[in-house]
């Protein structure tokens, strides 16, 4: 029998936000939104969009292997060596690569219960024993994170803020969680929402101590504020011989020339992340005001979403009711959370489409 490594017996393909085609047409619908997977209602910024259709034609060259014009900016702009830049197809690429590179079946990586599923996947596809900590209302439990490591844990992935919550955990935890650490562990810190959650004062930037001397990777990516996610890049900070190992294993042309291009010209407009930063408070605000209105309890969130409790109804349920109106948000059952949906915050006729087909489903009994 040509069978895969036993591993992946029990693998399931990452259930993607469903495309706004592809609801369409199995609805018939004609009008749909997608408030699913995070991204950046604005659209990617325009100076991005200049770029790449200026790297277009240059689409016969294969990208440069080394991303070094990229990796230039982000060092100069973060204050870190270049050889401190690990580049990646959208950060999902590096979390997987770093297990790729590190773990064994004798290893284990420490994660929170409701944590990003990809740091768990990472783990089960090297054969490494992934533990699974509680989290204290619905946040990352530090103190009992930083318990669970033993001799044998390589990584600790922490997601700050966290997806699918929106929950952060502040400066000072993520100060005593880095300090109860032993040498042997490397963490993790995922700021995919990075560029949101720092409008709160009391919101670590990971990489401040990493440029103090601690060692620990940052993720980030250009996903979700600067809306590249079609494009897939993202990078990490890391100990230079780290990112030295994992450049070795990464696939050598693992970012495309249009997404370096595109990546290099996002982060020169900060126009762009001013106006999706301002867009999604204002609306995080609005929306909740409509949910306390409706008495559905959702929890405060450092990101571009938001965690919704549809209890005692069932989130899958409340997901295909919402999807027959034609709006798309995520279920959670993956993330041991049934009763709840995960709602992007997007353009503001969008999310009235949310709302009103929110009501529409809790008018029925
Ligand atoms: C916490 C977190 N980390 C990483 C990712 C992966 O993002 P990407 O691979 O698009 O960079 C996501 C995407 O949803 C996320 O929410």
């Amino acid at each position: 029998m040509f069978e895969p490594r036993k591993e992946i017996e029990h693998f399931e393909p990452y259930r993607p936000g469903k495309s706004i085609d592809q609801v369409k047409r199995e609805l018939g619908l004609k009008r749909v939104v997608k408030l699913a997977s995070n991204e950046n209602a604005l659209g990617p910024s325009p100076k991005a969009q200049s770029a790449l259709s200026r790297a277009s034609s240059k689409m016969h060259l294969y990208p440069d292997g080394n991303s070094t014009r990229l990796r230039e900016v982000l060092s100069r702009r973060l204050g870190v060596k270049t050889g401190e830049v690990i580049l990646g197809a959208g950060s999902d690429e590096l979390i997987e690569l770093l297990g790729k590179t590190y773990l064994r079946p004798a290893d284990d990586i420490v994660v929170s219960e409701c944590a990003f599923i990809r740091y768990a996947m990472a783990g089960q596809l090297m054969g490494s024993r992934v533990v699974s900590v509680p989290m204290k209302d619905l946040t990352h439990d530090l103190s009992a994170l930083a318990a669970a490591v033993t001799p044998r844990t390589k990584f600790v992935f922490v997601a700050n803020p966290n997806n699918p919550t929106g929950t952060y955990n502040t400066a000072s935890e993520v100060e005593d969680f880095l300090g109860r650490l032993p040498d042997s562990v490397l963490p993790v810190i995922d700021e995919a929402y990075f560029e949101f959650a720092r409008v709160r004062k009391d919101y670590p930037d990971s990489i401040d101590y990493f440029r103090k001397g601690r060692r620990l990777i940052t993720l980030r990516t250009f996903s979700k504020i600067y809306g590249l996610a079609g494009l897939r890049v993202g990078y990490g900070v890391a100990p230079a011989d780290i990112v030295q190992t994992l450049d070795r294993v990464r696939p050598p042309f693992n970012v495309s020339s249009a997404a370096q291009a595109a990546a290099e010209a996002a982060l020169d407009d900060d126009a762009h992340v001013r106006k999706t930063v301002k867009l999604v408070e204002k609306e995080k605000a609005r929306v909740a005001k409509v949910l306390k209105s409706m008495k559905i309890e959702w929890t405060p969130s450092a990101g571009n979403f938001l965690l919704l409790d549809v209890s005692p109804r069932r989130g899958e349920e409340v997901f295909q009711a919402l999807l027959r109106e034609g709006v798309i948000v995520r279920p959670l059952d993956e993330y041991g959370l049934p009763r709840h949906i995960r709602v992007t915050l997007g353009l503001p006729e969008e999310n009235d489409l949310f709302l009103k087909a929110l009501k529409g489903v809790y008018s029925k009994p």
